[in-house]
């Protein structure tokens, strides 16, 4: 059992001792029960203390066990909390750390709360798409207000303990030793009769009415796709509108309801994908890693400027090196720019920008930045450009120091052999606007070291990324995986849709945005200038040619105000062009090719579907370590919509042999060789298998 017992005096300690968080597994439920029944069994014990080991106080239900049978195994969490509640004996919870969902059920079943400050208070099930199914929407409310309690499960946001100091959920703060205190506590409260219970206590809000109406119609308006937001708002509705044994069984038909939908399992993967993208098998996480102090970013343009963002946010200084006065000065005042629109909408203090800003410093010279811990290059995407830059990092760089790439597309292999410390080269691809996407793609080169990529992992969390592995292949995951997706995009556009119609379809399935309004935010050249590399080294490889002929006439996109959509000058906004759209209906009848309606439903499966199959293959290959981390850099790289839980995940949940099916019925059209199914793919459906 994954709780301990001790008996200290008259009181009697519970341990929860289930690491890392003392998630409420099935062992650790009847640890509790058990605990709770012995020293209701002692005559010596006159109270009992719950708390929990290590680095949490509970960080709730075992999210792993979820769907299975151990979650409904007796004792539940139920049967604990009413075990607990019903004790003849006072039941102090003492709360240090973390004391979230199933955790702070938990502790609102004990007769006392006690707990340091500090402690991050939260009922988080929101984000699993779920809702607190232990009461918590119940007994909440009657400890810290009806208007907290809903703000704090429709959020899922944690709460610093001490602001909640002043409630009925804490009977009192113990400033120094927590064990020390909550016994002393225990002690005092060892004869007290009645023993109090959350359940007992009335929720006195008398317009509540008013409030709750105002609270589902604001939720609504925030929640999109998802169903628990709203349904959390029920659950707190019956804790005011209903006797409590009636609103603990409604909040446990909508906890049921929440917990088989796809939305919350979604969420739920991506949750422990994004703990999993940051484990590398033969990268244990006591891999020494190397000290990074400083930092040196080589090229001021569109990623250079926002990499250098990253790490002065982290409080780390860094040198950009540019090679003319005019191209750095123009890039440091980007920066300046950037911050100085965070700091108009509020979100900077002229403080933080003096000290961030600060923090950035310009160079012309390679010397200036030799004893850097790291160089992240981001110069033009040209291998002769790569070359010249690393053979002379090679000569600046001291001993030790790594020497990272953001290429997008080259060989990091190449990139490292170009120097004579190619276990110092890495690949480090962040996404555009650097500053803000939440991916980051640590490239692993074949001489990669391993205490480079740990320090490289390490860096990624400190500057707040996603850090996900990816072996050395044209385009990584991300962009290999979405080369075929835009190569469906241009087809359907030969063979009979708009670009709104696209991205509709596309937007509606949940995508941040469709591809050819991407393809205008990015910039149409980056992708005609990739495919003219390909028309000569992949000859074999056919893409629409509608996307060559829009560049042709100069829409590059957003910064030409003219792409796909026409746009006004400072205006994000697209409008439907009607010539691009004359263009694209002349360029079918040149190939041939009699237009027709082509369903939503098709739209979608074919762009999802070609990231499937090419994900497939990347995983097959080993480029990416699992079927998770694909769904991790489409989720924080791409907008791919988080409750689908990424493409694999999504295919996953469609089945794969329905996935299969629909490639085989899109193979009968034209382009059939960009249907063939990966072997992966094919042997999985076959088996019925899965990717996750
Ligand atoms: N169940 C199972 N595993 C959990 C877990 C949980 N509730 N919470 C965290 N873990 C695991 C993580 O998967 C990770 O495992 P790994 O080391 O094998 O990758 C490990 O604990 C550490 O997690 P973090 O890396 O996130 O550690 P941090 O220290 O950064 O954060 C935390 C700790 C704040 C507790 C954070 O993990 C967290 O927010 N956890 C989720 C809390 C949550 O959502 N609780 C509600 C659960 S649902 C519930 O209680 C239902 C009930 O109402 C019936
Ligand atoms: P950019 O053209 O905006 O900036 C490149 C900068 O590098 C220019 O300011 C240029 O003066 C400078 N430069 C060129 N040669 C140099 C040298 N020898 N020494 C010092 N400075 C030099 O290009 P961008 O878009 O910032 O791309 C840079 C790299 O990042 C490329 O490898 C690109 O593939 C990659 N990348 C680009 C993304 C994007 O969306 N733009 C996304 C992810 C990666």
């Amino acid at each position: 059992m994954t709780a301990e017992y001790q008996v200290n005096g008259a009181v009697a300690v519970i341990t929860l001792a289930n690491p890392p968080v003392n998630g409420l597994g099935l062992s650790t439920r009847k640890g509790i029960v058990d605990g709770v029944n012995k020293a209701m069994n002692d005559p010596a014990v006159k109270a009992v203390v719950i708390t929990g080991a290590g680095k949490a106080f509970s960080g709730g239900a075992d999210i792993k066990e979820f769907n299975t049978p151990a979650a409904m195994a007796e004792p539940t969490l139920h049967t604990v909390i009413r075990v607990v509640e019903n004790a003849e004996k006072p039941v102090v919870a003492a709360i240090h750390s973390v004391a979230m969902g199933g955790g702070l059920e938990l502790a609102l079943g004990c007769h006392y709360r006690v707990a340091v400050p500090g402690a991050q208070i939260a009922l988080p099930e929101v984000k699993l798409g779920i809702l607190p199914g232990a009461g918590g929407t119940q007994r909440l409310p009657r400890v810290v207000g009806l208007e907290m309690a809903l703000n704090m499960i429709v959020s899922g946001t944690p709460v610093p303990s001490e602001k909640l100091a002043k409630t009925k959920l804490f009977d009192q703060m113990i400033d120094g030793d927590l064990m020390q205190g909550a016994i002393a506590f225990a002690n005092k409260v060892a004869d007290a009769r009645p023993l109090p219970k959350v359940r007992n206590i009335r929720i006195d809000y008398p317009n509540y009415e008013g409030f709750l109406q105002f609270s589902r119609n604001t939720v609504k308006a925030m929640a999109g796709p998802f169903p628990a937001p709203l349904k959390c708002v029920e659950a707190v509705a019956a804790a005011v509108t209903q006797k409590f044994d009636e609103g603990i069984r409604i909040e446990r038909e909508l906890f049921l309801e929440l917990v088989q939908t796809n939305e919350s399992k979604a969420l739920r993967h991506a949750f422990f994908a994004e703990r999993a993208a940051s484990k590398i098998p033969d990268v244990p996480e006591d891999t020494p890693k190397r000290e990074i102090k400083s930092v040196a970013v080589i090229g001021a343009g569109t990623m250079g400027g926002g990499i250098a963002m990253n790490f002065a946010n982290a409080g780390i200084p860094v040198k950009i090196l540019e090679m003319k006065q005019e191209a750095l000065d123009k890039g440091l005042a980007t920066i300046r720019k950037n911050y100085e629109n965070t700091m108009k909408k509020g979100k900077l203090t002229q403080e933080k920008f003096d000290q961030r800003v600060g923090l950035i410093t310009g160079t012309l010279s390679y010397e200036e930045i030799g004893q850097c811990d790291i160089v992240v290059e981001a110069v033009f995407e040209d291998m002769g450009v790569k070359e010249t830059v690393f053979k002379k990092l090679d000569e600046v760089m001291k001993p030790g120091a790594i020497l990272a790439s953001n290429t997008s597309t080259l060989d990091v292999d190449k990139i490292a052999a170009f120097t004579k410390r190619p276990q110092d080269v890495i690949g480090l691809h962040f996404f555009s606007p650097a500053n803000v996407m939440r991916l980051l793609e640590i490239v692993r080169g074949a001489k990669t070291g391993k205490d480079v990529l740990a320090t490289s992992m390490a860096l990624s969390k400190k500057i707040k990324k996603t850090g996900v592995v990816s072996g050395v292949c044209d385009g990584f995951i991300g962009n290999r995986m979405i080369e075929q997706y835009s190569r469906q995009a241009g087809f359907l556009l030969e063979e009979g849709c708009t670009p709104e119609q696209v991205d509709k379809a596309v937007e509606k399935f949940g995508f941040a945005m469709g591809p050819f309004r991407m393809g205008d935010l990015a910039g149409n050249d980056i992708g005609w200038y990739i495919r003219k590399r390909r028309y000569v080294e992949k000859p074999e490889v056919t893409y629409s040619k509608t996307a060559d002929l829009l560049c042709e006439m100069g829409r590059f996109g957003q910064k030409t105000s003219a792409g796909w959509y026409d746009y006004k000058p400072g205006d994000r906004k697209a409008y439907p062009s009607q010539m691009v759209n004359d263009m694209i209906v002349k360029h079918s009848a040149d190939l041939g090719i009699e237009r027709r309606k082509v369903s939503d439903e098709e739209i979608v499966e074919r762009l999802v579907y070609a990231l499937v199959n090419e994900g497939a293959r990347i995983l097959e290959e080993g480029i990416a370590m699992r079927a998770s981390d694909i769904d991790m850099v489409y989720l924080t790289g791409y907008g791919f919509p988080v409750f689908r839980g990424g493409p694999m995940f999504y295919a996953d949940t469609v089945g794969l042999p329905n996935v299969v099916m629909a490639m085989q019925k899109y193979a009968r059209g034209s382009h059939a060789e960009a249907w063939t199914p990966a072997p992966l793919l094919k042997r999985l459906a076959d088996e019925g298998k899965t990717f996750n």
